[in-house]
């Protein structure tokens, strides 16, 4: 299977900033990695891509297919732009009230759309353990079919942007807990690791049995971004 490198910019960057990242990554070579660019919506369309390996993705979408939902941007909007993949069930949406219903609804409306859903999961606390998974890994069960494209993206809350990172050990635990729990769906499923990543630490995470990362922060320095998609890529 194929690895994938998935960048969110999160609520940064300006239009120049899409313009030259859209530059730079077009002019990457990758034997066997995907590389998915999921600015903030309004800039989708300042990211032409012309890199067969590369692709966009959004950062959320509506649980509804249109209608009354203000503020909201619909799957069929997200696909007008090029849009392949989109974060469901990020923490930093989480934490705002979503419910696992609501992910569940997303994921379903993402897949009836062609869209592939990177869905993440993850404990809020370093203390804990990795019970609080289950629940978010059922959600993807209730909301995919059998042979459907998903990418899982084990992100333990207490790594985002803290510098702080779990042992390889805990990675393959949840890599383990996630592949046990979908193992029957029998899913065409990705599994990356989001958290503090970096150009230096990614090596060492890269020993763990992942696919690849979901990359917050240093997405936002094309240079090192792209050094992290070259380690991935020669793994
Ligand atoms: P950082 O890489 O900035 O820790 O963010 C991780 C994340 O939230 C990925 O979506």
């Amino acid at each position: 299977m194929h690895k994938l490198v998935v960048a969110n910019y999160k609520m940064n960057g300006d239009k120049k900033f899409f313009v030259s990242v859209a530059k730079k990554i077009n002019k990457t070579k990758a034997k066997d990695t995907k590389i998915v660019l999921c600015p903030p919506f309004v800039y989708l369309p300042f990211l032409k891509i012309k890199n067969k390996n590369v692709y966009l993705g959004a950062q959320d979408m509506s649980q509804v297919q249109n209608g009354k939902s203000t503020g909201k941007v619909s799957p069929t909007m997200l696909k007008e732009f090029g849009t392949e993949y989109v974060i469901v069930g990020h923490s930093e949406i989480r934490c705002n009230g979503e419910t696992e219903q609501t992910i569940k609804q997303k994921i379903k409306l993402a897949i009836d759309n062609q869209l592939v859903p990177i869905v993440c999961v993850g404990e809020k606390d370093k203390s804990s353990g990795l019970e609080e998974l289950s629940s978010q890994i059922q959600s993807i069960l209730d909301a995919a079919a059998q042979g459907d494209n998903v990418v899982i993206a084990y992100v333990p809350v207490w790594s985002i942007g803290t510098g702080e990172l779990p042992t390889v050990t805990k990675i393959n635990k949840a890599v383990q807990v996630i592949k046990k729990q979908i193992k029957d769906k029998k899913l065409n499923a990705s599994i990356l690791y989001g958290g503090s990543v970096n150009e230096q630490n990614c090596t060492e995470l890269l020993k763990s049995k992942i696919d690849g990362f979901l990359l917050g922060g240093v997405s936002l320095k094309v240079d090192k971004f792209l050094q992290i998609v070259k380690v991935v890529d020669n793994v």
